[in-house]
């Protein structure tokens, strides 16, 4: 039998391949987002607690009520808007089927979804799956800002969406209030969508804040904040999340949110309510990562690495250029093989695998796991 693919130029991501290699070499694994240490001991007691009083068969459609009137609670004592939880605020499947679902709602055959890159992998995908069109905003290392001017020369009658991502993986690099209101001013008058993809939005450095999209009235009214307690609460195996966005918006998110999830697992929905009425289970976190940032990059004062400090997420980019001239893809499988250290060549988030000579480090890692690869990476 012949199919024809609907997404010929997909392989294998870089994540497998490097992760594999990691594994088979049994190496110290920075490549991957995810932590290397527990969640909070309160935060799975309460889902045994869940489990245990009969929480077991399928949550409402949109997600559990309590659950959607903390998000509703927190998003409005964080950033001042009110999305109500009946009608603006579903719970997903991490943030990865939030932004899944908002594309598919939204955009037809041919309409161009603009995309600032190097960009997190899952974006393209779901645009070409619906016929979409990727409009690539390259932007520059090392410090991945935003050109608003070459920006807004992508615009045209068939932009349909646009997607970012504050704070940036893989740069580390966040938006400014000034950054969000230049896009919210390019936007305005115009009837093109905002996928605001928010999953760091509690790892910010440096007593930075956070500009969500739903701070600007404008964008906001636009705008699909996707989010991850995956990302924010050390359990990424959860899979949990979830997209506020105006009602209208979200009355047809939830037409493809219905067919495709219906509900989402609902003990760990339980769970994640309860946790998130103590604010400080989310409050103390930009310490928490700045501490293993500060921790890493202090480490690598002394290497050939050079560095702009990350200012949100827990990605680290690094330069090798004093090095090596070796492609981002052959250094980073060198340092697997020989050095038994793994991490991200960043050229595949790149258009055309664009080689800066740049590798990402992932910091949520235990700190012996960080004194570990610091070692290392001072040998080079
Ligand atoms: C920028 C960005 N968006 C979305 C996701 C996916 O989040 P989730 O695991 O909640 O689907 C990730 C995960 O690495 C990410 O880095």
């Amino acid at each position: 039998m012949e199919h024809i693919s609907k997404l010929p130029n997909i392989e294998t991501t870089i994540f497998t391949t490097i992760g594999n290699l990691a594994r088979k070499h049994d190496a110290i694994d920075l490549s991957q987002g995810f932590p290397n240490f527990e969640a909070d001991k309160k935060l799975i007691d309460l889902v045994s607690i869940a489990m245990r009083s009969g929480h077991n068969q399928y949550a409402p459609m949109p997600g559990y009520y309590g659950l959607r009137e903390i998000i509703s609670h927190k998003i409005e004592n964080l950033h001042g808007t009110f999305y109500h939880p009946e009608t603006d605020i579903t719970v997903t499947v991490g943030a990865t089927q939030a932004i899944f679902t908002a594309i598919t709602a939204f955009v037809h055959s041919g309409d161009e979804v603009i995309v600032l890159k190097p960009a997190y992998d899952c974006y393209e995908p779901a645009i070409n799956l619906n016929g979409g069109v990727p409009i690539y905003l390259d932007l520059e290392a090392p410090a991945y800002v935003v050109d608003w001017t070459v920006f807004k020369r992508l615009i045209t009658h068939k932009t349909k969406m646009v997607i970012i991502n504050t704070p940036h993986n893989p740069s580390g690099h966040i938006f400014s209030k000034e950054d969000m209101l230049q896009l919210q001013e390019l936007l305005r008058g115009t009837d093109i969508l905002l996928i605001s993809d928010e999953v760091y939005e509690h790892i910010i450095f440096d007593g930075k804040e956070h500009e969500s999209a739903s701070r600007f009235t404008d964008l906001a009214s636009r705008s699909f904040i996707c989010a991850s307690f995956g990302k924010t609460f050390h359990v990424t195996g959860w899979k949990l999340g979830y997209c506020a966005a105006p009602k209208p918006l979200m009355k047809e998110f939830r037409k493809v949110h219905q067919f495709n999830v219906f509900s989402v697992d609902h003990p760990t929905q339980r769970a994640m309510a309860e946790y998130l009425k103590t604010k400080a289970n989310y409050a103390n976190l930009n310490t928490f990562y700045q501490d293993k940032r500060d921790f890493f990059l202090k480490g690598l004062e002394n290497s050939k690495f050079e560095f702009i400090p990350s200012s949100g997420t827990y990605f680290q980019l690094l330069d090798y250029r004093k090095i090596t001239v070796e492609s981002d893809t052959d250094f980073a499988k060198r340092l697997i093989l020989d050095y038994k250290l793994a991490s991200i060549p960043i050229s595949s988030f790149n258009v055309n695998n664009r080689d800066d000579k740049v590798l990402r480090f992932c910091f949520a890692k235990k700190q012996e796991t960080l004194a570990e690869a610091v070692d290392i990476l001072n040998q080079l």
